[in-house]
């Protein structure tokens, strides 16, 4: 049996990116029948950039709906706010005491937001640390993430294999998976699809929005008449993730034939999304109209989720003379 863990910083609306890059492969895993899956809305770490409590609850509620519209199974695994479990708290703490601050400092994602933002502050500077207590406290063998998350994987790994050699076997050592046919899914204007950037495709919008979202993609200006090359196209690049061969290859004749426009094929991308996630879009909304639902199911998975961290924390306790 294997441990999968991952975590969705409720940070926002869960976009394209996120459900191809992370939910649904991780789903995919959880549904392997010896797979043992602990999934949760990092809500703690939305904190280093959303200070609007309203607005945190209402992401809260988005991030939970869309694992569950997407098929997640919380009876057989374990669905929990990461702030339910306050344990990790604890941990990240006795972590920080261990982590040389040249690892935090060279942190890839800590130099890039700190670049962006006029407001840095320390959480986001230990925002590694608390992940790693995330993924430390549960045991956790296997992390599915989206590339941009490996050098924290690799955070993780050191930090727990360092704690291991001081004071013997302690935590298990957890290995990245990362999906790459689904690397990084590019957004509307090409670069990685981000709530950071504001380039995301939310599926879960309504059709008219969803509609309006799709037709703001950026694309050349190539004349109706010409032929297009797909290979270079932000419209192609998203239907080439979704759609079945069969439909990849008549877009790209399409593109390659010339008299083809970026709006046509901006709606095939629209249908194509509206057909493919039918049934997550309407139980995501299902749920976001009664969100007494999703307490319930993160009730449940928060006792879960406490019992093992208490027992794993008293471990890590031990061994540093707490
Ligand atoms: P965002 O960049 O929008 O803030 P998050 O950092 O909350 O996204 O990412 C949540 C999960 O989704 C992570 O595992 C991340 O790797 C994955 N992910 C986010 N954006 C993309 C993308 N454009 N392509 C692939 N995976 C992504
Ligand atoms: N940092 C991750 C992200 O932005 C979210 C996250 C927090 C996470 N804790 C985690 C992912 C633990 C995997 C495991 O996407």
């Amino acid at each position: 049996m294997a441990r999968i863990l991952t975590g969705i910083q409720s940070s926002g609306k869960p976009h394209l990116g996120n459900l191809l890059g992370a939910i649904l492969p991780a789903i995919a895993l959880s549904k392997e029948q010896h797979n043992d899956s602990f999934f949760f809305i990092a809500d703690l770490h939305s904190l280093t950039t959303i200070k609007d409590p309203g607005l945190r609850k209402e992401n809260i509620n988005s991030v939970a709906a869309a694992w569950i519209a997407c098929g997640f199974d919380t009876k057989k695994n374990t669905f929990y706010r990461q702030s339910k479990v306050p344990e990790v708290c604890e941990l990240a703490w006795i972590l920080n005491c261990f982590t040389p601050f040249p690892m935090l400092a060279n942190a890839h994602s800590f130099k890039d937001k700190s670049d962006k933002l006029s407001n840095v502050n320390a959480g986001l500077f230990v925002y590694p640390v608390l992940m790693a207590a995330d993924i430390l406290l549960y045991d956790a063998d296997i992390v599915p993430v989206g590339k941009d998350q490996k050098q924290h994987l690799e955070m993780t790994r050191d930090l727990g294999i360092t704690f291991n050699k001081k004071f013997g076997d302690t935590f298990v050592i957890p290995d990245p998976q990362i999906n790459s046919q689904m690397e990084i899914i590019p957004g509307i204007d090409g670069k990685k699809m981000s709530k950071s950037y504001g380039n995301t495709i939310d599926i879960f919008q309504s059709d008219k929005k969803l509609r309006k979202n799709i037709m703001s993609i950026q694309t050349d200006s190539l004349a109706l008449e010409a032929p297009k090359n797909p290979s270079t196209c932000n419209v192609f690049k998203l239907y080439e993730l979704l759609g079945s061969q069969k439909e990849i290859q008549t877009l790209r004749k399409s593109y390659l034939g010339g008299n083809y426009g970026y709006g046509h094929a901006k709606q095939e991308l629209f249908e194509l999304i509206v057909k493919i996630f039918a049934k997550e879009r309407s139980t995501y909304n299902e749920l976001i109209s009664h969100p007494e639902s999703l307490e319930k199911m993160l009730n449940e998975g928060e006792k879960k989720a406490s019992k093992i961290a208490r027992y794993v924390l008293s471990r890590v306790k031990s061994k540093v003379g707490f």
